[in-house]
């Protein structure tokens, strides 16, 4: 039996039938401005080695960053968040609180050479410790209160080096609160602290630990990192956080935790950002190698997914390729 056509009250493909039309109606959408992009700095000279799980994406010696930075700037890309490999780590993390650390040196470069670069920092200390954990080890644990110490120098050296934002992402207690303390006590009580602030224990960063040679040497990050199974605890997380002073709340991975960005968005007045780790890179990357996805548009789809579900920013090693498109 045919339907009588006025009957159909509700036809919403007249708002999808031309381009110019679905333009005007559509509720989310991507700019460059959302975008961090994360720049690996590696200890040496006259290196860009690409990072085999993460195609595209690679560790710079400082002297070669600025062919990265150029790349980004182009497609109006402007703020960074940089990630460090110290020519040697032990046990205490020594290099990330040097004046002469990688992270130290890159930002005095990069900052000299580019005002317009907005440079965030990584406040964490598994980059530059030999068992690969993200803090002080006592008892084959990562010890919360003596970490947040070396937090608080990190950040200071940060500061003096010229950084305009840091990113603790430990997931010790505390840490924005002792971070926040020594800025201001150091006299930069204007540096904005991005916490990492509801970040899981999660199989997607495998790619990222190789990119700076940071898998733990023994145990794994469950005492630290959240369950998965969360979301309760991750608003909590973001409200300790929000009361200890951060500026904006990240969620991590971004992908597979959607739903935790909605919640942590409905649950703060923070600005909320999301990374897109690399195991979610390296997925599209790899699948689009074999011809099995598009990968510009899964590419696309997924930020926006992450921008729909409350993220005011995404952290992302798409960030130039996105930005190229837009
Ligand atoms: C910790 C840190 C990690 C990432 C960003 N900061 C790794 C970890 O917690 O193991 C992961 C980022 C990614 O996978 O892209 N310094």
């Amino acid at each position: 039996m045919a339907l009588h056509h006025v009957d159909l009250v509700h036809r919403p493909r007249r708002l999808r039938q031309n381009e110019s039309i679905r333009r005007l109606v559509r509720e989310t959408t991507l700019s460059p401005d959302d975008f961090i992009a994360p720049v690996f700095v590696i200890a040496g000279t006259n290196i860009k080695h690409e990072i085999p799980s993460m195609p595209g994406v690679y560790q710079y010696s400082i002297d070669r960053v600025q062919e990265e930075i150029d790349h980004l700037l182009a497609v109006d890309v402007s703020r960074i968040i940089l990630f460090g490999i110290p020519k040697e780590k032990d046990s205490v993390g020594s290099d990330s609180i040097s004046e002469n650390g990688i992270i130290q040196q890159a930002l005095r470069s990069i900052k000299q050479a580019n005002p317009d670069i907005y440079a965030i920092t990584d406040v964490c200390m598994c980059e530059y410790t030999d068992h690969g954990h993200c803090g002080i080890i006592v008892n084959d644990d990562v010890h919360n209160d003596q970490t947040l110490s070396y937090l608080q120098k990190q950040a200071v050296s940060h500061a003096d080096a010229g950084v305009d934002m840091v990113a603790p992402s430990g997931m010790m207690d505390g840490m924005v609160a002792a971070i926040r303390y020594s800025l201001d006590e150091a006299g930069y009580e204007t540096i904005p602290i991005m916490s990492y602030a509801v970040k899981y224990g999660s199989a997607f960063y495998g790619p990222f630990r190789e990119a700076v040679e940071s898998t733990p040497q023994f145990g794994d990050r469950k005492t630290y990192q959240m369950d998965p199974g969360n979301v309760r605890e991750g608003i909590k997380e973001a409200l300790i956080d929000e009361e200890e002073g951060a500026d904006i709340i990240m969620v991590k991975p971004a992908l597979a935790y959607l739903d935790v960005i909605r919640a942590v968005k409905e649950n703060t007045l923070l600005p909320v950002a999301c990374y897109n780790v690399s195991g979610e890179y390296s997925m599209i990357k790899a699948a689009a190698e074999k011809g099995w996805i598009d990968g510009e548009k899964v590419m696309m789809e997924t930020l926006l997914s992450m921008k729909r579900a409350g993220a005011d920013i995404i952290l992302t090693y798409f960030a130039q390729e996105a930005a190229a498109l837009l």
